[in-house]
């Protein structure tokens, strides 16, 4: 790892702005989404909706279920084109946006998964207000996102060696004795937040699950009784991770996307090296049970 050139990077700061999902029932996820999330949904085109809170903006469109792109904020113009530019000088391809929600010197790279990764800064300013919903004043930042692939060490090497982003924890695969097993997942940041981006390596290269950071545990208390008011299960967690310490539960959508609420997620410097994790069972869920990328995917 290049850790000199990481620390240099011209990514740093950057967080993610916001997602995309497509879905065979688009109308229908955009609706699960403004009232489940608290969001206000807005048609962006035919079959293409804005979901957004006060911190948190989701794009939904029409296609086979999937989440076909991460857009990235930088801080700035100048930012973005150094940022380009250090892009350019190490040849990636650079592809149009694919988003509305950033400016016209957004760009795309196309990841080793077929996903891009969009790089920009806000055009469309975030609502200035909460929306009505029962959920709309629940603080949850939408924070990171994570993927499973069948093709991990491509994908660690893309996002860490290529487009910059810092290594902070990894978990290596169990192993005997004193030996240390290959890295299954790769947590990435791009700012002190510990992670923005992560990668598990799985049987599927799938969407595995986005978050929403909250500011304290008591804010999972409070995502926790809304979703039972509408009878939304959590299916794991309450736990915290061993790899970001954060606090969290999760929730499917109706099309199977994961929905993490979490808080106390961990702050590490810039060059700060992350730990390693021998192991899943201690690394996902320090409390309780762990979440294995072993299987194939049933949703
Ligand atoms: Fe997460």
């Amino acid at each position: 790892m290049t850790t000199q050139l990481l620390e240099a990077s011209p990514l740093w700061p950057a967080t993610l702005d916001h997602i995309r999902y497509d879905s065979p029932d688009p109308s229908r996820l955009a609706d699960f989404y403004a009232s489940a999330i608290g969001m206000t949904k807005t048609p962006l085109g035919a079959s293409e909706f804005l979901l957004e809170g006060l911190s948190r903006s989701i794009v939904i469109g029409a296609g086979a279920a999937g989440q076909p792109f991460s857009a990235f904020a930088l801080v700035d113009g100048d930012h973005l084109r150094r940022y380009r530019a250090f892009l350019e000088g190490r040849g990636v391809a650079l592809l149009p946006s694919p988003t509305a929600l950033f400016g016209n010197d957004a760009f795309a790279v196309r990841d080793p998964d077929g996903r891009l990764a969009v790089f920009g800064t806000r055009a469309r300013p975030r609502p200035q207000a909460a929306g009505d919903g029962a959920a709309a004043r629940l603080p949850g930042e939408l924070q990171h996102v994570v993927v499973a692939s069948a093709g991990f060490p491509a994908m660690l090497e893309f996002y860490a060696e290529t487009l910059g982003f810092m290594l902070s924890d990894t978990v290596h695969q169990d192993a005997p004795g004193a030996h240390e097993g290959e890295v299954n997942v790769c947590f990435l940041r791009a700012s002190e937040i510990h992670h923005c981006f992560a990668v598990f390596r799985a049987p599927q290269s799938r969407a595995d699950h986005h978050a929403y950071e909250t500011t304290g545990w008591n804010d999972l208390k409070l995502w926790a009784d809304h979703f039972g008011t509408l009878e939304i299960p959590i299916w794991w967690g309450p736990g915290r991770h061993g790899a970001g310490n954060n606090l969290f539960f999760m929730i499917k959508d109706p099309d199977g996307n994961n929905i993490e609420i979490s808080a106390e997620l961990e702050t590490m410097k810039k060059g700060q090296p992350g730990r390693k994790w021998m192991g899943a069972r201690r690394a996902t869920n320090l409390w309780g049970e762990p979440w294995i990328r072993d299987t194939p995917a049933t949703s």
